[in-house]
C-alpha cells in the first residue's frame, strides 16, 4: 500500500532530506587517498546527530553502520570498515537521515583523486541516468517510463543495469510501496501521483549486470569484478512536477564530475 504524503508531511520530509544532502556536501572533502571507510562512517554519524537527526540505516535489518560504503568492484551495502582509498577509486556512499519523522535516503558516487577515463564515463553515465529518471517523475507518468529512460540510457552508453537492487517509497519507513524498477517499459506499470515520494537509485555496472553477495551477507560485488556506480536521490512527486528533496542548493552535494550535467 503507497502511503501518500500530504503537502504538511513533504514540508517535514524537507529537513531529513537537506540533512542526508548535507552529508555529502560535508564528506566530500574527506574522499581522498588514505582515508578508510570506516572514518568516513564516524564523520557522517557525527554530523548527522550534530544536525539533530538519526541515521537511518543504523539498526534497520541488524545493519550497524551510518553509511553504506561500496568502492570499484563492490555494487552495493559495503560495510564501513579499515579498507583504505586510494587514488583513482571510486566509492559510492549511501545514506539516510531520520528527522521529524520521516527519512530521506541518497547516494553519490565520488572519485578518489584522479580516475580513468573509463571510470569517469561510469559515474557520469549513472548520474545522467538517475537525472533522466528524476525528469520523467511527472504526475500521470507511469513507472514503466522511469524505468525506461534509465535503462535505455545506460544500455546506449555501454553499461548494464542491476536488478536485483531497486527504488522505493520513503517516509516514515525507510523502505515503503511502490517498488521502483530502473529498467522497464514505457506506459506499464503504476501512475505517478502528487503525493509519492520516491526513491531512484539505479546502479550501473562497466561490464555484465550480475552480481553477488559475500560472506558478510552484506557487501555485494559484481561477477565479473568490474566496476559499478550508483547515485540515489528522494524525489516527491508535486503538481508542479518532480522536487528532488535530497540536494544541497549550492550543488556542494555533488562530485565535480558530473556538476556540468542538468
Ligand atoms: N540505502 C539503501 C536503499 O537505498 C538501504 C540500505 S539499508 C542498509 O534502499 F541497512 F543496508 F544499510
Ligand atoms: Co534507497
Amino acid at each position: 500500500m503507497i502511503k501518500f504524503k500530504t503537502k504538511q508531511d513533504i514540508e517535514q520530509m524537507r529537513e531529513p532530506g537537506w540533512i542526508t544532502a548535507m552529508v555529502f556536501a560535508h564528506l566530500k572533502p574527506y574522499v581522498q587517498p588514505g582515508i578508510t571507510t570506516r572514518e568516513l562512517d564516524r564523520i557522517a554519524e557525527k554530523f548527522i546527530r550534530k544536525h539533530g537527526a538519526t541515521p537511518s540505516f543504523k539498526g534497520y535489518m541488524g545493519y550497524r553502520h551510518t553509511l553504506c560504503t561500496s568502492v570499484n568492484n563492490h555494487v552495493v551495502h559495503g560495510i564501513p570498515g579499515h579498507l583504505r582509498l586510494k587514488e583513482g577509486d571510486i566509492i559510492s556512499v549511501d545514506v539516510g537521515a531520520l528527522k521529524n519523522g520521516f527519512h530521506g535516503d541518497a547516494t553519490r558516487t565520488f572519485p578518489v583523486g584522479k580516475i580513468s577515463e573509463a571510470a569517469r564515463k561510469l559515474v557520469r553515465v549513472t548520474y545522467k541516468s538517475m537525472m533522466l529518471g528524476i525528469e520523467q517523475c511527472q504526475r500521470g507518468n507511469r513507472l514503466g517510463d522511469v524505468g525506461h529512460v534509465i535503462q535505455n540510457y545506460a544500455e546506449t552508453n555501454g553499461f548494464s543495469v542491476v536488478r536485483e537492487y531497486i527504488g522505493h517509497g520513503v517516509g516514515r519507513q525507510l523502505h515503503e510501496d511502490p517498488e521502483v524498477l530502473h529498467f522497464g517499459k514505457p506506459g506499464r506499470g503504476i501512475t505517478l501521483e502528487p503525493g509519492m515520494v520516491i526513491t531512484i537509485e539505479p546502479i550501473l555496472n562497466e561490464g555484465k549486470r550480475n552480481c553477488r553477495t559475500l560472506k558478510d551477507g552484506w557487501s555485494v560485488v559484481t561477477e565479473d569484478g568490474k566496476w559499478s556506480a550508483q547515485f540515489e536521490n528522494t524525489v516527491a512527486i508535486t503538481e508542479n512536477g518532480p522536487e528532488v528533496l535530497t540536494v544541497a542548493e549550492d550543488g556542494s552535494d555533488i562530485p565535480d564530475l558530473v556538476k556540468d550535467i542538468f
